[in-house]
């Protein structure tokens, strides 16, 4: 079975925590995007007054194409329940995103929200997290910033694109891949990058998710 198999089986069964005239946030990537189809067929299929909030363009435009009523974060103040993917999961139940660039978006989503479901394979699950963390910055902090962070024990890479172009994030800030090696207190590290001058958003996400579905090999999945 498909990674794309399991993700449906998954999205079917989160889909039953959703109930007619709420308001969702819709995560970035492949993740979310399973999510947002098969929200699309649930809208249809009970004929429900469902309004989504994107986190990015990339899932605007799946949200759009699957006929999705669409409204921005600055039109409410409260979201039922955002579902969205995620880089990885500790033990301790924090998640590191920002891997396609939306972690500012997502994490306005996540503390707006009154659920908070991630959904990812077996391979994103570690007891420590072990990935560089997406740190999101003004590029006219960035050497001071990677200072800081260098202070901090972290050694950052800007993110690139082919051929060495900088990559720019839809709020058109730069985005600092972040080695700290193995990560065993998330919180304490975000709280000190994010009182760097500069900092828009880190990838380590306090608001920890409500609901994790954990998407195994054989097209089964996990609730944790
Ligand atoms: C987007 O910036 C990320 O936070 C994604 O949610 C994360 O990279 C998970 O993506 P996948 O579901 O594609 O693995």
């Amino acid at each position: 079975m498909s990674y794309d198999d399991a993700m449906e089986a998954l999205s079917s069964d989160a889909l039953k925590l959703i109930k007619n005239n709420q308001v969702i946030g819709l995560g970035s990537g492949r993740a979310a995007t399973s999510l947002v189809k098969s929200l699309a067929k649930l809208i249809k299929l009970k004929n429900y007054n469902i309004r989504g909030i994107p986190t990015s363009l990339q899932i605007k435009l799946v949200a759009e194409k699957a006929g999705i009523e669409l409204i921005e974060s600055d039109q409410i103040n409260h979201i039922d329940i955002v579902f969205d993917g995620a880089d990885q999961i500790d033990s301790q139940k924090y998640v590191i995103k920002g891997g396609g660039g939306a972690l500012l978006r997502e994490n306005i989503l996540f503390s707006l929200a009154s659920k908070v479901v991630v959904m990812a394979d077996k391979t994103k699950f570690v007891k420590n997290f072990t990935r560089t963390v997406p740190i999101e910055i003004h590029p006219l902090a960035r050497n001071a910033i990677i200072n800081s962070i260098k202070k901090l024990g972290g050694e950052s890479k800007i993110r690139s694109l082919d051929r060495g172009y900088p990559f720019f994030t839809e709020n058109g800030n730069i985005i600092l891949d972040c080695d700290f090696g193995t990560i065993k207190n998330p919180k304490t590290l975000t709280q000190k990058i994010k009182q760097i001058p500069g900092v828009f958003e880190s990838g380590i996400f306090l608001r920890k998710p409500d609901i994790i579905y954990k998407a195994k090999t054989n097209g089964k999945f996990e609730i944790i």
